[in-house]
């Protein structure tokens, strides 16, 4: 018997993870001003759990389930997407965030299985990565409010993309002081995330400040700024990948300017949303092409036109850290709401590239 949970079973998972993007991207609108229909029974404060948990958690739990090659492993986006389901159907949080905990451990359990299996300093992020996840969800359930465990659920994803892109550096090995460099930086962003549930403050200024370094360190370390000479599909990469770092440094220089991860300051928003956003999607909308195949064994046809929701994203993000930065209340509005047409523009070219795969 398959120890791998077959294909057609890996689509619905996706789904439930899709739902989560598309309520709290709503959310996220209806926050910012946007009158839009409700996401459901969800609020606009279920937004940050909604994205970070139940998206993102459904979607990198999958790929690790995927990579595991066992079928319990599956049971992590399976909790991940129902937990954000729970929160869509309006049960009360606890439930909804007891499942979201279940799938970070269960998450965390399948990256220690990768971690033995190919102990290595990348399999070792991941892990300390989907860790932090389980941390803060621990955390939420135990009373602490979002703002104080956003750090660490931001850690989950810069965390799982930077070990990532450490594995890939293999085509371009870092040398062992650049490695002792990725360590260290990590240590302190762990630290500056852990710190920050007890003090926002200068726990946001020591993750903001460890979040430079790994933008310094991915900027000069990552093999993009050789590939962006290539061309086709590995140049788009690139392309996806360098401005993702630039925003990753400016998010963290708003953040430290503003004096660590302060809710309700000019500097939350702008600097999270690059983070989050300029970063975090931007390496989304890099690796999706590759990722998408690997998982749902779908072929895409890769096209020049990916560079339009590309250029969309980034100009959202643009908006909307210059209208937070000049506290101009209607550019910051249609960056958010530029982001969201991006989004929805890059799920219709996939869609579109694997019809042309097909045809082709
Ligand atoms: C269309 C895109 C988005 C919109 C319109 C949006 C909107 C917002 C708004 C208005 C806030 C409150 C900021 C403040 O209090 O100053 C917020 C906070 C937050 N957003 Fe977003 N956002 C978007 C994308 C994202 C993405 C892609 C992520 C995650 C990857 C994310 C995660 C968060 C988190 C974790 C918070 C903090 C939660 C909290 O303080 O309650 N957002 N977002």
């Amino acid at each position: 018997m398959a120890r791998d949970l077959g294909r057609g079973w890996r689509v619905p998972l996706l789904v439930l993870g899709m739902l989560s993007l598309a309520a709290g991207v709503d959310a996220g609108l209806l926050r910012l001003g946007w009158l839009l229909p409700a996401p459901g029974a969800a609020t606009v404060l279920d937004h940050g759990p909604l994205m970070i948990c139940g998206f993102f958690g459904t979607v990198i739990s999958l790929e690790r389930a995927v990579a595991l090659g066992a079928r319990w492993a599956y049971l992590a986006p399976l909790c991940a997407g129902l937990g954000g389901l729970a929160l869509l159907a309006g049960f009360s949080p606890l439930p909804a965030s007891a499942l979201m905990l279940a799938g970070a451990g269960l998450l965390s359990a399948a990256t220690w299985q990768l971690y033995r299996r190919q102990p290595a300093l990348h399999t070792l992020v991941l892990l300390v990565a989907a860790a932090a996840w389980a941390a803060g969800s621990a955390l939420e359930i135990a009373g602490w409010g979002v703002p104080a465990v956003v750090p660490l659920w931001t850690a989950f994803l810069v965390l799982t993309i930077a070990g990532e892109r450490l594995e890939l550096s293999r085509f371009l090995p870092p040398s062992a002081v650049a490695r002792r460099a990725f360590a260290i930086i990590v240590a302190l962003l762990l630290a500056g995330a852990v710190a920050s549930v007890a003090d926002l403050a200068a726990g946001g200024s020591l993750f903001a400040a460890a979040l430079l370094a790994l933008a310094a360190w991915l900027l000069r370390q990552d093999i993009a700024r050789r590939t962006i000479r290539e061309r086709g599909l590995t140049r788009f990469v690139a392309a996806c990948l360098l401005p993702g770092y630039a925003w990753l440094g400016i998010g963290a220089l708003v953040l430290l300017a503003d004096g660590g991860l302060l809710p309700g300051s000019p500097g939350y928003d702008a600097g999270l949303h690059a983070l989050l956003i300029g970063f975090v999607l931007s390496m989304v909308f890099g690796h999706a092409l590759i990722i998408f195949p690997a998982v749902l064994g779908l072929r895409l046809a890769y096209g020049a036109i990916f560079y339009a929701p590309l250029l969309l994203l980034h100009l959202s993000v643009l908006l909307r850290v210059g209208g937070d930065l000049a506290g101009a209340g209607t550019l910051r509005g249609m960056g958010g709401l530029l982001t969201a047409a991006a989004l929805l523009l890059f799920i219709l070219t996939l869609l579109a590239a694997g019809l042309r795969a097909r045809r082709n």
